[in-house]
């Protein structure tokens, strides 16, 4: 398949292909979304395909207006209303009891269907001009998510219809995904819209076990995407929790010529080892912004050994946390 790369003035190209039951990526604030026809299951199974997706890892339908919500949930809750109000558009992604009009391809089998309605004008636009859009995100399975459309080339060149070209993501992160499907709130993954936020908002929110800590044997995934090994470079990552003069301590001990450090601004004067820096430890959004292309620059440059220099875990910087601690594998290392 000739993969095209469309930009904002080929918008029709892209909701015609969409609407034949192609598959086009998307610029979103978040990350770039892999979008098919919600509506239409074989469209929907192609995703899965392309990224090599286990099929039992539900979509999220994305929405370019409030009214698009009723045709796919059973129920609208008052506290869903009030986050809808406040956060959308934008980078929350809502749980809800879905409609029988959700193909079982969108949902895997579950009786909820995670929606979502986008900020970014491109999004925006081709789901005004075709339909409710499922989208994960357009990386292959596992690797990190795509940030820009060169990432996307990257991961699915000849795997799709076309790419949307929009630029770089704002945000940086997958959105954040709070089900309103259980009595109490749960927040399943951090993002942009953080936990301080949602508590404000509404109130009681539970926080799932499995955004901290990796899943206990035989423990069930209360979002399905949790349990699978993510956001992964080929590199093996260790995170490493301490100071900034213990992680330089450590890191520095363990320099040879396939290892590198990803780190604060503030951790430089003290490496000496190579390094690929996430900004300072202070500005959280700039850390959430830049970690997926920085994840995929590790295995650009050749690193075979990543030691990752943990981040504060409030604000924007739980869902930083969340991400770096999968592709990490979960190998964390507390220095005193
Ligand atoms: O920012 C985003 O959310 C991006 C952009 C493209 O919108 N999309 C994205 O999709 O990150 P994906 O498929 O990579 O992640 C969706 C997450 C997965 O962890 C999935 O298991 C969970 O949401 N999810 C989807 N539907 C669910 C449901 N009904 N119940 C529980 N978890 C669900
Ligand atoms: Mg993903």
């Amino acid at each position: 398949m000739n993969t095209r790369l469309l930009h904002e003035q080929d918008i029709a190209e892209a909701a015609d292909i969409i609407l034949k039951g192609g598959l086009v990526a998307m610029p979103t604030e978040t990350v770039y979304g892999l979008a098919a026809d919600a509506l239409n299951g074989q469209a929907v199974a192609k995703i899965f395909a392309a990224k090599g997706r286990p099929m039992d890892n539900p979509l999220i339908v994305h929405i370019a207006d409030l009214s698009q919500v009723t045709e796919l949930v059973r129920e609208f809750p008052e506290k869903a209303g009030i986050l809808a109000e406040k956060f959308w558009p934008g980078p929350l992604t809502m749980i809800l009891p879905k409609s029988p009009r959700i193909p079982d391809e969108v949902s895997a089998g579950l009786d909820t269907v995670a929606v979502r309605f986008p900020s970014h004008p491109l999004a925006r636009k081709l789901i005004a001009r075709s339909v409710p859009l499922a989208a994960p995100s357009a990386n292959l399975s596992g690797s990190p998510s795509p940030t820009t459309a060169q990432h996307v080339f990257h991961d699915m060149n000849g795997r799709i219809d076309a790419i949307l070209d929009g630029g770089e993501c704002t945000v940086g992160l997958e959105s954040t995904v709070i089900t309103l499907a259980t009595p109490v709130p749960k927040l399943l993954r951090p993002g942009g819209v953080t936990l301080e936020q949602l508590r404000e908002a509404i109130g009681e929110v539970e926080l799932d076990p499995a955004v901290l800590h990796p899943l206990e044997e035989g423990q069930k995934a209360a979002s399905p995407g949790m349990k699978y090994k993510h956001y992964a470079p080929k590199a093996d990552v260790t995170l490493v929790k301490g100071s900034r003069e213990s992680f330089a301590g450590f890191v520095n001990e363990r320099a040879d010529d396939h290892a590198a450090a990803l780190c604060f601004e503030e951790d430089i004067p003290l490496l000496h080892i190579p390094y690929i820096s996430m900004g300072s430890s202070q500005a959280q959004e700039e850390q959430a912004n830049r970690l997926f292309a920085l994840l995929r620059e590790v295995d650009e440059k050749g690193y075979r050994i990543v030691y990752a220099h943990c981040p504060s875990r409030t604000g924007i910087g739980l869902a930083v946390y969340n991400r770096m601690i999968r592709a990490a594998g979960f190998e964390v290392i507390e220095l005193a």
